[in-house]
């Protein structure tokens, strides 16, 4: 995969998870190759930075970052065939199984960015996204692991930058210091609007959302998911 135009390699930030697990057998690996081949993208595919063109005019366009294995993402993308999809993660196994699930439903607005969404954000003209998915996102829970948790200042500013005004982001997770952070750091940030009235709206999962791999993880080991939804306030908010 290509980098960014712009960016030497040697820019690119450090990616601390896994990008493969258990050795994708033949046909896995074969399936995943074919779906990357048509739905596959990179930064030098969106030359003007806009992921619209990816998809027929006037579709709106949904990111979902870390779809993990794909099921939340292979789900929204059924439920709404007029939304054009951009899914960005890098570890391959999770991309091979998101392959599977397009093959079977037959999926035609996913594109698939087999990479660290911080490699495409920059690159991407402002105002390109009406929704964004960061669900269960990693923890990093000990201290010195903080500095790599996904909710930061400069991710916030490019999720902010590249989200229409009153565009939806949706943020879950089931670890309580993680929520507290990432609560208190896009509240702080100025673009976002914490949408909720009353527990039920951060207790419950959106009713149209899917369980994530994470979220039935977490269900089984006891531990209660959180999901927070805000909306992205109109106007140059940056840097507030
Ligand atoms: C804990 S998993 C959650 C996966 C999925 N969202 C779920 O709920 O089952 C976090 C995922 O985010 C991906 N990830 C982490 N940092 C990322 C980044 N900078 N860009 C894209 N994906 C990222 C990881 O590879 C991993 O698959």
């Amino acid at each position: 995969m290509g980098h960014a135009p712009g960016t030497k390699p040697t820019d690119r930030p450090h990616f601390y998870g896994r990008r493969s697990g258990q050795t994708l057998g033949p046909r896995r690996r074969a399936r995943l190759e074919a779906i990357l081949d048509r739905f596959g993208i990179t930064a030098a595919d969106l030359p003007d930075g806009n992921p619209a063109r990816l998809f027929p005019a006037a579709t709106p366009v949904w990111l979902e970052i870390g779809f993990g294995a794909g099921e939340h993402l292979a789900a929204q993308a059924a439920a709404h065939p007029g939304v054009g999809f951009i899914g960005c993660e890098p570890f391959r196994n999770g991309v091979a199984t998101l392959a599977r699930l397009i093959d079977e439903a037959d999926l035609g607005n996913i594109r698939i960015f087999h990479e660290d969404v911080r490699l495409l954000m920059p690159t991407l003209a402002p105002a390109v996204f009406d929704r964004v998915f960061l669900l269960f996102p990693d923890p990093w829970p000990k201290t010195r692991h903080h500095r790599r948790r996904f909710v930061n200042r400069e991710n916030l500013d490019q999720m902010a930058r590249t989200m229409r005004d009153g565009a939806e982001l949706r943020f879950a997770t089931d670890h309580a210091d993680y929520c507290r952070w990432s609560l208190a750091r896009i509240r702080a940030h100025g673009a976002f609007e914490w949408t909720a009235r009353r527990a039920a709206d951060w207790r419950d999962r959106p009713a149209d959302a899917t369980e994530t791999r994470f979220e039935q993880k977490a269900l089984e080991a006891g531990r209660q998911p959180v999901y927070l939804t805000f909306l992205r306030r109109p106007g140059d908010t940056q840097g507030a």
